[in-house]
């Protein structure tokens, strides 16, 4: 059975400034039918791309999709918190927000090992920033990203550039 995922996409016009048009996923993540099957659209992308060692999820929304993915691969969650927030020596990586302004994203530097074969997870794409940072954090701790996976990809913002030569999975494109 197909599932008509965008039904639970809420369209938010002028958010959070003028002539934005927010896509809220909250109702996808609230709703358990559409939740689980969008984990396991991701779950079955994720075994597609072979053996997968750790999920990891940008803070925070990247941990509402990793998280139950990674329990259903069986894998642990993977943490790449703000800035501050992790307490052990961390790897770190500044990146540039949508909306301007510099943000930064840290990984505790046990987390992965060298060879790990990583899926990255978040809520959205937009302009690839926050998920070349995470790449880059994987990658300096010798992990190898073997997915990247996303409820839904701003097509306009060409996130997915920023992601050449990474594979990329999209439920849903807007
Ligand atoms: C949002 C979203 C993605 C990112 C996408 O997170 O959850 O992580 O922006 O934008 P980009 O592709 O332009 O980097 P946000 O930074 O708002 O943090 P949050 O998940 O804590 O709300
Ligand atoms: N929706 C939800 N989160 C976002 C968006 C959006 O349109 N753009 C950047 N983060």
């Amino acid at each position: 059975m197909t599932f008509d995922f965008h039904k639970y996409v809420a369209s938010i016009p002028d958010f959070p400034e003028a002539g934005v048009i927010f896509r809220d996923l909250t109702p996808l993540m609230g709703d358990g039918a559409a939740y689980a099957a969008a984990t396991d659209a991701i779950v079955a992308y994720a075994k597609a791309q072979g053996g997968i060692d750790a999920v990891v999820g940008p803070e925070s929304r990247g941990f509402i999709v990793g998280g139950p993915v990674a329990y259903k691969l069986g894998v642990g969650l993977i943490p790449a918190r703000k800035a501050g927030k992790l307490p052990r020596p961390t790897v770190k990586q500044d990146y540039e927000l949508e909306y301007g302004g510099i943000n930064t994203l840290e990984i505790h530097a046990d987390a992965i090992k060298p060879g790990d074969r990583v899926l990255i997870t978040d809520d959205l794409l937009a302009t690839g920033g926050t998920l070349q940072a995470t790449i880059k954090l994987v990658e300096k701790l010798g992990g190898i990203v073997v997915g990247t996976a996303f409820l839904i990809e701003l097509d306009a913002l060409h996130g997915r550039d920023k992601l050449a030569g990474y594979d990329v999975f999209a439920l849903m494109n807007y």
